[in-house]
């Protein structure tokens, strides 16, 4: 039996690329299936009704929402994305941008309707493709915002639209954001036929526009928590693909890489496709080949983790290094200050907001975890 497995490997070509992906979104046989998630986002559909996902960078949020909207073969995703959005006019060119992208046979109407922008139609020779710019300086006062749903309005009536708005906090960003806020709530809700997905990763911001009663968005949306893939059907996932390219991996080693990842997809395929590059064809993968691939994350890495320690006084290194060792439920115990050789409970949870602020560590259900969990594994390694 073993031996035929080897010789229907041995016909598959050597040098196979690396099967895994991350820093990407995933679709289609990439994406390793989330049936309850998937559900829930199918019925919104068939009800209108909006939802809210909330889940940790890398978790696999927009990955899930582009597989439901093509699941559902008869919609077409108007996909916007806010991460890092700077100003109004930028909202205005990211609308732009996700309309040009469904189809440009809406380009002139899209013009029509962005009028009210005073847009500047631009077009990349290298490309071919025609664009949309704003004239430089001008501002955009949040209420011109309206054209733009109505031309939703219009597109949907030919072609169903899902509508999704990505890393949706970042509109806290702008300097008008609760007038952005307002508009973009009241517009919205005049499109009940049209489902809007919005999705964040900032779990106190996403807290309060949509939970705190003084949100334009209070209650406007279901809100889902995104958490790690179902953990049997992704090892599956994982595991066929080291098989095709000829390695094998026990459940074990993968369950220790995914442990150490802290369960996120995107971390456990980068961890994957680092022990790909390590190993060879034909190879049973081990403890040494799941060092070698840590090795190789921590030399990419290596200017990221130094960057974090440059900022840190040595109380908060401290604590950061407690946190790896100990871990990140219980810092208030006396084995965690022990470690961290703090006195005060109270300079202990100062120490680590702070990480926080730095976006080093994270708090979720009362546990504070790294963000990068590679950067955990680098201190551990290190042992100081
Ligand atoms: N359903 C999935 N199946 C397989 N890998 C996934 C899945 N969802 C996420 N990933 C992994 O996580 C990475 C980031 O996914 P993405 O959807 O961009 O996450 P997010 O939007 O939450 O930051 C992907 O490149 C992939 O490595
Ligand atoms: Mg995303």
């Amino acid at each position: 039996m073993k031996k035929d497995k080897k010789a229907s490997n041995s016909r598959l070509p050597h040098a196979s690329s690396n099967p895994f992906i991350y820093g990407k979104v995933v679709r289609e046989e990439e994406f390793c299936p989330r049936p309850q998630e998937l559900k829930a986002l199918k019925n919104s559909i068939l009800s209108g009704q909006n939802m809210a996902l909330l889940g940790e960078r890398r978790i696999g949020k927009t990955s899930l929402l582009k597989e439901a909207v093509r699941n559902t073969k008869r919609h077409t995703e108007l996909y916007v994305d806010l991460m890092q959005i700077k100003s109004i006019e930028d909202l205005i060119k990211r609308f732009f941008h996700a309309i040009h992208q469904i189809d440009t046979g809406f380009f002139d109407k899209t013009l029509k309707f962005f009028s009210v922008f005073k847009p500047v139609v631009t077009f990349d020779p290298a490309s071919g493709k025609t664009g949309f710019s704003l004239s430089p300086g001008q501002k955009i006062a949040p209420e011109s915002l309206s054209a733009i749903f109505k031309l939703l309005k219009e597109i949907h009536q030919k072609k169903p639209l899902v509508v999704i708005l990505d890393e949706f906090q970042d509109i806290l960003h702008l300097d008008c954001s609760s007038e952005c806020l307002a508009i973009l709530r009241s517009e919205i809700q005049f499109l009940e036929k049209i489902p809007f997905w919005y999705s964040g990763s900032v779990r106190e911001s996403i807290h309060g526009i949509f939970l705190s009663p003084d949100s334009p968005f209070y209650k406007s949306a279901q809100m889902i928590e995104i958490g790690p893939l179902p953990e049997e059907a992704f090892m599956k996932f994982l595991q066929a693909k080291f098989e095709v390219g000829g390695r094998t991996v026990s459940s074990s080693l993968l369950k220790e890489m995914i442990v150490a990842s802290s369960s996120v997809p995107g971390d456990v395929q980068e961890y994957c496709s680092a022990l790909w590059e390590v190993s060879d064809f034909n190879s049973t993968l081990e403890q040494s080949h799941r060092e070698a691939a840590l090795e190789c994350i921590f030399s990419r890495e290596i200017k990221e983790y130094e960057s974090y320690l440059l900022n840190l006084s040595s109380m908060q290194y401290r604590a950061l290094y407690a946190l790896a060792t100990v871990g990140g439920i219980a810092i208030q115990s006396q084995v965690f200050l022990q470690k961290a050789e703090i006195s005060l409970p109270a300079g202990c949870q100062k120490a680590v907001d702070r990480l926080i602020e730095l976006r080093i560590v994270y708090r979720h259900n009362k546990e504070y975890k790294f963000i990068n969990p590679f950067f955990r594994q680098w201190l551990l390694h290190r042992g100081y």
